[in-house]
């Protein structure tokens, strides 16, 4: 396990330096990095379970790297975007490009890292970037469902629709990437699974944290989601619940009539989400997910590997920020 684990952060200080190059080689008339900086790594999970991924499956090295560094540009891309959707301010502790540069130029940021990421994901194996372009797309779809659903209750089937789409998409193109770089095209089904489900997880505790995390471990704003009217699944537990069920919708209606700056009703909210167990309820969820998927891990061929790969899941199940 040292040795995959060395490997691993060996590898992931190659993926930070080749971003951060990839970032200061724009033209500084394009876009001035120095000058606007924004963190282009946070938790790097997308990162890390491409590398993991690869490890377990018998592959590794400059090629997993790159297909790593893709992922995260493209993760990041998608934060500028969303960070201009939410009008967010702050985001992964620092002040969001929406916040630096304007909605104009934040957008045009996330389009030239997307075809950075393209890119990237080219130089790791030519036909990585077709199924890049995929993963986008449901990307988009999964954001657009949201956009969609704002204000409306919608069903635990359709935010796990929504969640599968929005997160694991990514996490599916990281996961069939390592598959495609190890050459085990029998593996490939069983990898899309394993990175769909992963990036749902990963989402459900997101999720989770708006209601139950700090904003300073986050680096984010939280209860974003209760006043931008999203309904994920912490929330519509609570909803679906006979007896907490009337008393969020009563506060949720506080929310979207009271005066913005009353914290007040989403405080209460996020204390009834947590107190009645539905925060824990969700997380549960994330962590049968993280658990069923190690089967799938089992038929990896690199034990060592595949014992870090499961070690990463369950922690993302058990984050708190
Ligand atoms: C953050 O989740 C956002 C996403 C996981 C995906 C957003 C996708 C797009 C904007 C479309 C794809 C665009 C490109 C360029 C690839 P969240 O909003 O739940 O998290 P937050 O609390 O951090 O805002
Ligand atoms: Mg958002």
């Amino acid at each position: 396990m040292e040795k995959t684990a060395a490997n691993i952060e060996a590898s992931m200080r190659a993926v930070s330096e080749h971003i951060a190059a990839e970032l200061r080689a724009i033209d500084r008339d394009v876009f001035d990095f120095d000058k606007n900086p924004f963190s282009f790594l946070g938790k790097a999970a997308r990162a890390r379970f491409t590398l993991l991924a690869a490890a377990a499956l018998g592959a590794g090295g400059p090629k997993a790297e790159k297909a790593a560094a893709a992922a995260e540009l493209t993760h990041t891309a998608s934060l500028l975007h969303d960070d201009c959707l939410d009008m967010a301010r702050y985001r992964r502790g620092l002040p969001t490009l929406y916040d630096q540069i304007g909605i104009n130029s934040a957008i045009l940021v996330g389009d030239l890292l997307i075809s950075m990421a393209f890119e990237c994901a080219g130089r790791a194996a030519p036909d990585l970037p077709e199924s890049l372009v995929q993963a986008v797309r449901r990307m988009t779809e999964g954001a657009l469902i949201e956009e969609n659903s704002k204000g409306k209750k919608i069903s635990a089937a359709e935010a796990e629709k929504m969640v599968a789409l929005k997160t694991g998409a990514l996490f599916r193109w990281c996961a069939l990437a390592a598959c495609r770089l190890a050459n085990r095209p029998e593996l490939l089904p069983d990898c899309a699974r394993l990175g769909e489900e992963a990036g749902s997880a990963f989402q459900i505790v997101d999720d989770v944290l708006d209601f139950e995390g700090d904003a300073e471990a986050c680096g984010k704003e939280t209860l974003k989601d209760v006043k931008e009217g999203k309904y994920t699944l912490p929330l519509i537990l609570a909803l679906n619940d006979p007896q907490a069920g009337p008393e969020a919708d009563r506060l949720l209606a506080a929310i979207k009539t009271g005066p913005e700056a009353d914290l007040a009703p989403a405080l209460d909210l996020a204390e009834l989400v947590r107190k009645g167990g539905f925060s824990g309820a969700a997380r549960k969820i994330a962590a049968e997910k993280l658990k069923n998927l190690f089967p799938v891990i089992d038929k990896f061929p690199d034990p060592e590997g595949a014992a870090a790969l499961k070690d990463f899941l369950l922690a993302l199940g058990e984050r708190r920020a």
